[in-house]
């Protein structure tokens, strides 16, 4: 079928709200029609130059942010501690590991939530389940589980907001090399982990002051004093990836406006579906979900689907299989793959596989289990003659309690502490700094 910027309306949408009044979803759709788009498709031609990168195992793709982003938390203090701990992340493994980092946030746009279950029960009651900001309201009570239309234009203002001050951090000096000991958010003292990150920080300031003695410095060299975060989401709600979708005037090629780069989960990824045929249409870079069931078929199926040029910085497996089926599952589709001349990034998201429920009903992931899926990808990739090309993680900047484990060796009985999320459990900013180093080594390894 010709692909059009509604055509998907014509194929099976797995996940979408029902909205009870269409009158109402349709204004939100027109407002957001004539919205200014949040990225432009120029800073997306150059993410996807820089993807070529870590196509070409020249550089390592780091993506990681809230499971969802909520209108509650959203403050500049979680935007900046996030900002600080994804960059932290970087310069790790950029340091340690050898490797330009291409640093894509989940956020500003990071709302729509797949669910397992269209409804939620408690105490006999049952209502529609939480499907993110984006679409209804986490309070259990009906009111709020009814799907409102007009909290896209909410999710639009928030993701706005969001990205005017990513650009401002990114450019207005927070992101200098010279401050990144002030980078420390502060809760990593007394672990090994503070230590071996201030060796790091002292031997960049070393070579910094090198440089300098080069005549290289923050104020004639941009990449010193500078850095790009790129934003991406889950394009789960087709009416609003369709509603941000724009014709670049430069080129005259279409991209989805609302981030940089677009997801599309484990849940929504048949080939013949709507959220496959909406995104075969732009031009941005797409990932998509592979759990435990997927094959080497529908990858290859996929990228014929979203890549058909095979064009290199275009497409990217997530890989999120668990930390035991990885072992049994992932060496036969690499396998298969490498026979292939498929340009295609592979990353590892060692969080949505290892998701378990605690016996005081709290969704957590054991950072060992996390860790161990990491290093197989890793192991993997190496025996099959593929590239690991990144990591997708949820994580956040803040001092949380979702995920046990870790050099704090959090426990199941402190998950009660702050366990914040509105959706799945995150690594906390000291435990998401931890894997970075140990990224870092199977990098150099
Ligand atoms: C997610 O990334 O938040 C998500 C729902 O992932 P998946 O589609 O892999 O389950
Ligand atoms: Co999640």
């Amino acid at each position: 079928m010709q692909w059009t910027m509604d055509s998907w309306r014509n194929f099976r949408a797995l996940q979408q709200p029902q909205y009870d009044n269409i009158d109402e979803l349709k204004y939100a759709e027109k407002k957001l029609r004539l919205l200014p788009p949040l990225i432009f498709a120029g800073e997306v031609r150059n993410l996807k130059d820089s993807l070529k990168d870590v196509n070409d195992g020249n550089a390592f793709l780091l993506q990681g942010g809230d499971c969802a982003e909520s209108f509650a938390n959203f403050s500049a203090v979680n935007i900046r501690d996030m900002f600080k701990v994804i960059l932290q992340m970087a310069i790790v493994l950029t340091y340690s590991g050898g490797k330009p980092v291409v640093k894509i946030g989940r956020v500003a746009g990071q709302f729509a939530k797949p669910r397992s279950s269209d409804f939620e029960e408690q105490n006999g009651i049952k209502l529609p389940s939480y499907r993110g900001d984006i679409i209804n309201g986490f309070e259990f009570e009906e009111s709020s589980r009814i799907a409102n239309p007009n909290r896209m234009i909410d999710a639009y203002n928030q993701s706005a907001a969001t990205l005017n001050l990513l650009r401002a951090f990114s450019r207005g000096g927070l992101a200098d090399l010279h401050e990144i000991q002030k980078w420390n958010v502060g809760f990593i003292a007394k672990t090994d982990l503070d230590k071996k990150y201030h060796d790091l920080c002292e031997n960049l300031s070393q070579t910094l002051k090198f440089m300098e003695a080069c005549g290289i410095n923050s104020k004639n060299t941009q990449s010193i004093n500078e850095t790009i975060l790129y934003t991406s989401h889950e394009a789960l709600l087709l009416p609003y990836e369709e509603a941000l979708t724009r014709v670049d005037s430069l080129t005259g090629e279409i991209y989805d406006c609302s981030a940089h780069m677009l997801w599309i989960g484990e849940r929504t990824r048949g080939v013949d579906d709507a959220h496959v045929h909406f995104l075969s249409g732009v031009k941005n870079p797409i990932g998509v979900k592979i759990g435990p069931d997927g094959s080497s078929d529908d990858i290859l199926k996929l990228s014929d689907a979203l890549n058909p040029q095979n064009e290199a910085g275009k497409f990217n497996v997530i890989i999120r299989m668990g930390a035991d089926k990885i072992k049994d599952k992932l060496p036969n589709i690499f396998k298969n793959i490498s026979k292939e001349k498929r340009n295609i990034i592979f990353s590892i998201d060692p969080m949505h596989g290892n998701t378990v429920k605690t016996s005081n009903n709290y969704k957590t992931r054991e950072f060992d289990k996390i860790l161990s899926e990491v290093k197989s990808f890793f192991e993997i990739a190496k025996s099959e003659g593929i590239n690991p090309g990144g990591i997708h993680l949820e994580m956040t900047g803040q001092d949380v309690t979702e995920c046990t484990g870790g050099a704090f060796k959090l426990t199941q009985d402190e998950l009660v502490n702050r366990y914040e999320t509105q959706c799945d459990p995150r690594l906390n900013a000291n435990q998401a700094l931890e894997l970075a180093f140990l990224i870092a080594d199977e990098l150099k390894g």
